[in-house]
């Protein structure tokens, strides 16, 4: 079991990861309850599967008339799923001597740290990720909030949780297209740590398993969880309210975002989308001469991912759309960031147009080779 120390907005805490480790769980929930009562926000499907067992583990902390199960999905993450929680936190007489804990995926642990927040001024909670992606980016960092009609992330606060509990055993019940998108984020943190990542060696470890396609070894998944938060705790201590270091940590999104809305939300799920985009990021990178072995290898790992997506028509003409207006909401200038070489972020502003549409257009190449649709293509 490994510990990571965070200290973020005035705040310490720890963030552990492990794998069967709901003792200590039990211990930190105890100890952090300090005579007030426990409220658990479930995400549904982890409920339905996992839900008996968190109830166990809890105890004697926990009742059933204080938890609530929160529906599955991105639509959840929404104004009326709030409301629905704030009913609930202050139908039960919800106190800022207790404690919320937030278990399931990004959706249930952003709309739960956001109740928490806002609910009489903000509650203390804590949160226990259960998909891959949760662990090594929605849960850490304090980021919460809920989607509005105009966009995703639209409303929010930054809230710190008393702790975060990655236990590894849930990794074992989430289906294969949630874990490699949660490997796709995973994949981003490759490029950015560079050679921070030893000796985990994030790459090795992400290269074997693509090559074997078992995700499911919780051996190399601590590894990788343990060098994506590190990286992330890093980066976040810097820049907790994302003014400056921390637009890192949207290496390939950029592209991503604009693949998913290109698709409409749904069709891909969001760290799919994150290695394409990382992709094209890697392709931008080149046009500007960030060339090396390091790099070439990065990008053929990365690469190696895209057979592990599921069909979807990509329409280059609609992701540059969404890249416009993108950039329309952000004054005009679209930012990627790049990678110069492993382990070294550089941001990039006023990028020409051409050398998008042809990072782009390889970057649909590739999906395409591996079985996805190219629009622009009919061949393909
Ligand atoms: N997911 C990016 C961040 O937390 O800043």
């Amino acid at each position: 079991m490994a510990i990571i120390d965070a200290k973020a907005g005035g705040h310490r805490y720890p963030i552990v990861i492990g794998t069967d480790c709901g003792d200590r769980l039990r211990t930190l929930v105890r100890r952090h309850l300090e005579g007030g009562r426990l409220f658990v926000l479930y995400d549904a499907q982890f409920f339905a599967l996992h839900g008996r067992n968190m109830q166990r583990i809890l105890g004697a902390a926990a009742s059933r008339d204080r938890e609530l199960v929160i529906p599955v999905g991105e639509t959840a993450k929404s104004a009326s799923t709030l409301a629905g929680v704030y009913d609930f936190l202050l139908d039960a007489r919800i106190s800022r001597d207790d404690l919320i804990l937030a278990c399931g995926g990004g959706v249930t642990t952003d709309l739960a740290g956001y109740a928490a927040a806002t609910a009489l001024r903000g509650v203390r909670w804590a949160v226990v990720p259960t998909t891959l992606l949760g662990m090594v980016d929605a849960a850490i960092g304090g980021k919460t909030g809920i989607n509005h009609p105009k966009g995703k992330n639209l409303i929010g606060v930054f809230c710190q949780p008393e702790f975060v509990h990655c236990d590894l055993q849930y990794l074992r019940t989430l289906d294969r297209r949630h874990m490699v998108a949660g490997l796709g984020e995973v994949i981003k943190y490759a490029g950015l740590c560079g050679n921070r990542s030893r000796p985990h060696g994030m790459l090795d470890t992400l290269e074997r398993m693509s090559i074997s396609g078992d995700f499911y070894d919780l051996k190399k998944l601590s590894c990788l969880v343990q060098a994506s938060v590190t990286y992330k705790v890093m980066i976040v201590e810097r820049d907790e309210r994302d003014l400056g270091v921390r637009i890192r940590l949207n290496y390939g999104h950029t592209f991503a975002h604009a693949v998913e809305q290109s698709l409409g939300y749904g069709h891909l799920l969001h760290g799919e989308a994150v290695i394409l985009g990382v992709i094209a990021a890697l392709n931008l990178g080149k046009s500007y001469g960030f060339i090396s072995r390091g790099l070439a290898r990065y990008q053929a790992i990365a690469e190696s991912f895209v057979r592990f997506l599921p069909k979807r028509t990509l329409r280059p003409e609609a992701i540059r759309a969404a890249m416009a207006i993108d950039k329309k909401r952000s004054n005009g200038q679209t930012r990627f960031v790049l990678i110069e070489r492993l382990g070294r972020p550089i941001l990039s502003d006023n990028v020409d147009r051409r050398l998008i549409d042809s990072a782009l257009a390889d970057m649909v190449v590739c999906y395409s080779e591996s079985g996805g649709r190219d629009a622009s293509n009919p061949r393909r």
